[in-house]
């Protein structure tokens, strides 16, 4: 399975070459493909906060990039370069504040800062530790997908109807994606009838980005508005809802593109099985429940405008783009760790002790 998905890899969303930041427009898509280029970490971090590149684990890798072309800038400028690097530290973590996948990452490099030995090349072995988190990431990816898949193939079988929201894959991460790399794993399964992708507003991740990335694979998508899904669970015969996470708390509370929450509770009503699937870099043992999770809200003309055209008169509107769904309508959470099923506080800090299974 591994050396399919390998085999069938065509979209990307971050590039590192020759010390540059590469990063794939994804507010153009899926008519432009545009890659733009980065120099300056605070050039990357507009680039996040702005949604050049977005989804949590694609978030984090710019981010750790991001401060190698900080360190470098800082040592080319000399003087005291790690008090300088501090403020770098703090413009990326105020990109966005709910994927905890950005401060997972920079955690990272700040640890792999603070161990640096005297005699070390900090750019070099700071650039190594980006790489590894780049890496680490595409290998979870792999394993999560085949975790996912066996629960699908255990529990119901062949020909699934799959509902996904937002964008859970190759643009979200750096690998095939979380929820749409069991997603691509079930097709090469031969378990797959079709993928229904809510559209996702405001931002329309599923029909801009996740029907395009399917289609590209030959995986049959169909888009729907976010709020038909449960008509369509009823309907169409959904067996199973997957999505990723941005945020994961002790509890097993997951903090996800809005949406989510009630696709858990339409999905409990219909008898439709719920899957997160995400990285433990995902995971927040810090944040005891779900309710204390900071979600972003947006700017109400994202939601009031559409290609750029005004859809709405002057009024009033709220743009939450996270929310939080509560462990108790999730089925399984599956992590390159292992599978947890029907999460709770006990459950996840025994995964957490667990080491990654590949
Ligand atoms: O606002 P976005 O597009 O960054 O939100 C992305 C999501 O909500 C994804 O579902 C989540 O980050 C998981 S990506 C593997």
């Amino acid at each position: 399975m591994r050396e399919q998905l390998l085999a069938a890899e065509k979209v990307k969303a971050i590039e590192w070459r020759d010390g540059v930041l590469h990063l794939l427009d994804q507010r153009a898509l899926p008519f432009e493909e545009t890659w733009l280029s980065y120099h300056a970490a605070a050039d990357v971090a507009e680039a996040i906060r702005s949604m050049v590149v977005r989804g949590a684990p694609a978030i984090g890798i710019s981010a750790a990039y991001a401060i190698v072309l900080a360190l470098r800038a800082r040592l080319q400028a000399g003087g005291d370069w790690r008090a300088a690097l501090d403020a770098d530290f703090q413009l990326l973590a105020d990109s966005r504040p709910t994927a905890v996948n950005l401060f997972w990452a920079l955690k990272c490099m700040r640890d792999r800062l603070d161990r640096l030995k005297s005699t070390d090349d900090p750019l070099a072995l700071l650039e190594a530790c980006a790489v590894g988190i780049h890496q680490g990431d595409r290998e979870a990816n792999l394993t999560m997908a085949e975790l996912g898949v066996d629960l699908i193939r255990r529990h119901q079988g062949n020909q699934q109807n799959l509902l996904t929201h937002c964008n859970a894959g190759a643009l979200a991460t750096g690998g095939f994606g979380t929820a749409l790399g069991v997603i691509r794993a079930a097709f090469h399964d031969g378990l797959l009838e079709r993928v229904y992708a809510d559209e996702t507003r405001p931002w329309l991740q599923g029909s801009r980005l996740t029907a395009w990335e399917l289609a590209a694979d030959g995986i049959p998508v169909t888009v729907n508005a976010d709020s038909a899904a449960a008509h369509l669970m009823k309907t169409r015969g959904i067996t199973w809802v997957i999505v990723g996470a941005d945020r994961i708390a002790a509890n097993g509370d997951v903090a996800n593109k809005i949406g989510t929450y009630q696709l858990a509770v339409n999905a409990m009503h219909h008898g439709v099985r719920f899957m997160v699937v995400a990285p433990s870099s995902t995971i927040d043992m810090a944040t005891e429940h779900g309710d204390d999770i900071v979600l972003e809200e947006r700017d109400a003309s994202e939601l009031l405008a559409l290609g750029g055209k005004r859809i709405a008169g002057d009024i009033d509107a709220l743009n939450p783009v996270f929310d939080v769904t509560p462990a108790d309508l999730i089925d399984f959470i599956v992590t390159e760790k292992g599978v947890v099923d029907r999460p709770d506080t006990e459950k996840m800090a025994q995964l957490m002790c667990r080491k990654r299974l590949h």
